[in-house]
């Protein structure tokens, strides 16, 4: 049946896309898909769905040519209620990897430092722990100056997985993670061979970060602020692992996290530091935010990085074997994992390959993308862990829409 529409609803903003009015075309649109998205929404909490695991509220940004730009925040930012805005915050978590690497890769357009050099020329200590247990099959020595920039990125460093941070209360200074890495028997024990074996290792992430620093004289927090949220305005994202966290000094929007819903006040989690995660994913966000992030890094206007860049950015090579020893390789990294982007097929938001990241922490959750053929931005935050139903929801509540198969 074709959509009976609904009026719009109080509490949804439209913004204006960079300034641009919105045609009558792309204003109906972009109603429709307001109203079908809050309508899953609301039932599915209406319907006590998700087995109590729904989050307390979550914020989508959605940008397309057909319905332009919009933000729907749903439910509550509080357990006190507050509702959630459109530029609420959220601890990014994985998303965080995008920004280190473009960061380098920006890094890398002025001369700084070389994507193909070894990571002993700006972590000579490091480099030093590191060896690799064999020889390769032609006798050739692997130790840790065999690992490239561009290794740290993608995940082919031949690096372990750090410990489970999970639960982190307590600030870290970034000084100590390295040693908190060797601080496992083994750790200084590679698991691959650099430039051709795969193993997920925020480790990887941690250790460009030091570069970034190294070659900068600055902190990530401030070149991250200079080099990307203040040029492109993004004025609720922040690197949030560089300091004790405070959410007044911080992160004023910060929503509540949660593990379960919102009538069990005991489901509250303590506050995730993301210290422990610099530079893999210490960064706190908002849903416009990193859509427009994603655009301006990916759309082909050159506001961040060059297109060679960009190209090297979404090399999904796809020759990598999997390393030996403790690998945990996420299912995502099998769909295509360039230097710290994920790159996939979204059919329910158009053609092509879409390039971006998923986030998990304790209590956050989220998912951005930004497809270059169908120039369609979709990121979605959540104040809990329960990431693919909700992503799921929207995804359906835009494609009904576009499908033209929406109920009212
Ligand atoms: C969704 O729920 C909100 C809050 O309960 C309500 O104000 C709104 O009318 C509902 N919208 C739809 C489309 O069901
Ligand atoms: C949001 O908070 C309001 C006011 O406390 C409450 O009535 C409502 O049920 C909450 N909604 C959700 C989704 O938790
Ligand atoms: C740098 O690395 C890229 C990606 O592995 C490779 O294609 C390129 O040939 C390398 N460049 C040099 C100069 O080694
Ligand atoms: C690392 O391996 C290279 C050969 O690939 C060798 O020249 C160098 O001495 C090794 N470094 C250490 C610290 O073992
Ligand atoms: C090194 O070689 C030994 C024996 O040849 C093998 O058991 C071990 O798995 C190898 N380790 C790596 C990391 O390849
Ligand atoms: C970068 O690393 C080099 C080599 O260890 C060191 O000499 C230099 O002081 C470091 N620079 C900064 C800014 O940390
Ligand atoms: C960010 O702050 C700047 C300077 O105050 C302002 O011009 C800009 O509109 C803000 N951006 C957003 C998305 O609110
Ligand atoms: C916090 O939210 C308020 C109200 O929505 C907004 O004016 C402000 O810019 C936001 N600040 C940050 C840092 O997100
Ligand atoms: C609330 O959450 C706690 C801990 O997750 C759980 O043990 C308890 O059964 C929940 N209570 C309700 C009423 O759902
Ligand atoms: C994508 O759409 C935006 C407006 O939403 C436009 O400014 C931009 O030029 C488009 N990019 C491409 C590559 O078509
Ligand atoms: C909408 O169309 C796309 C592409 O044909 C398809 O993959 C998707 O499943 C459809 N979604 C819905 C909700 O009909």
């Amino acid at each position: 049946m074709r959509a009976v529409l609904a009026l719009a609803v109080a509490g949804l903003v439209l913004c204006l896309a960079s300034g641009q009015t919105p045609s009558d075309a792309q204003t109906e649109l972009a109603t429709k898909i307001r109203s079908n998205v809050v309508r899953l929404w609301n039932a599915t909490w209406a319907q006590g769905a998700l087995d109590g695991q729904a989050p307390l509220g979550a914020v989508f940004y959605f940008s397309s040519p057909a319905a332009g730009e919009l933000t729907i925040p749903l439910g509550n930012a509080t357990l006190q209620g507050s509702p959630m805005q459109p530029y609420s915050q959220f601890l990014a978590a994985s998303q965080s990897k995008i920004f280190t690497s473009a960061t380098v890769l920006m890094l890398a357009e002025q001369g700084k430092v070389g994507l193909n050099d070894s990571i002993a020329k700006y972590l000579p200590v490091v480099a030093a722990d590191l060896t690799y247990p064999n020889r390769t099959a032609d006798g050739q020595v692997i130790n840790g100056s065999s690992i490239e920039v561009q290794d740290l990125l993608r995940h082919t460093a031949g690096l372990h997985e750090r410990p489970d941070p999970d639960g982190n209360t307590q600030f870290v200074p970034h000084s100590q993670l390295w040693a908190r890495y060797f601080a496992i028997p083994g750790n200084n024990l590679m698991i691959g061979i650099p430039g051709k074996d795969r193993s997920y290792s925020d480790e990887g992430a941690q250790l460009a970060a030091y570069i970034i620093q190294n070659v900068t004289g600055q902190s990530l927090k401030q070149v991250i602020a200079d080099l990307i949220t203040k040029p492109l305005g993004l004025n609720s994202t922040v690197e949030g692992g560089d300091v004790p966290f405070s959410k007044a000094a911080i992160a004023p929007n910060l929503t509540d996290a949660f593990l379960r819903n919102t009538n069990n006040a005991s489901s509250r989690i303590p506050f995730y530091d993301p210290s422990v995660d610099w530079g893999t994913a210490s960064m706190i966000s908002a849903a416009p935010d990193t859509g427009h992030f994603l655009q301006a890094l990916f759309d082909g206007r050159g506001r961040l990085l060059t297109d060679a860049s960009v190209a090297r950015m979404t090399d999904f090579e796809e020759d990598f074997e999997e390393a030996d020893g403790d690998v945990k390789n996420p299912p995502f990294i099998e769909d295509g994992y360039g230097l710290g982007v994920q790159g996939f097929e979204v059919p329910e938001l158009g053609p092509g390959i879409f390039w971006g990241h998923a986030g998990v922490d304790p209590g956050y959750s989220s998912f951005a993308c930004y497809g270059r053929e169908a120039n369609t931005t979709f990121a979605l935050f959540l104040n809990n862990e329960n990431l693919e139903p909700i992503r799921n929801l929207m995804l359906d509540g835009v494609a009904e829409v576009l499908n033209g198969t929406a109920t009212a």
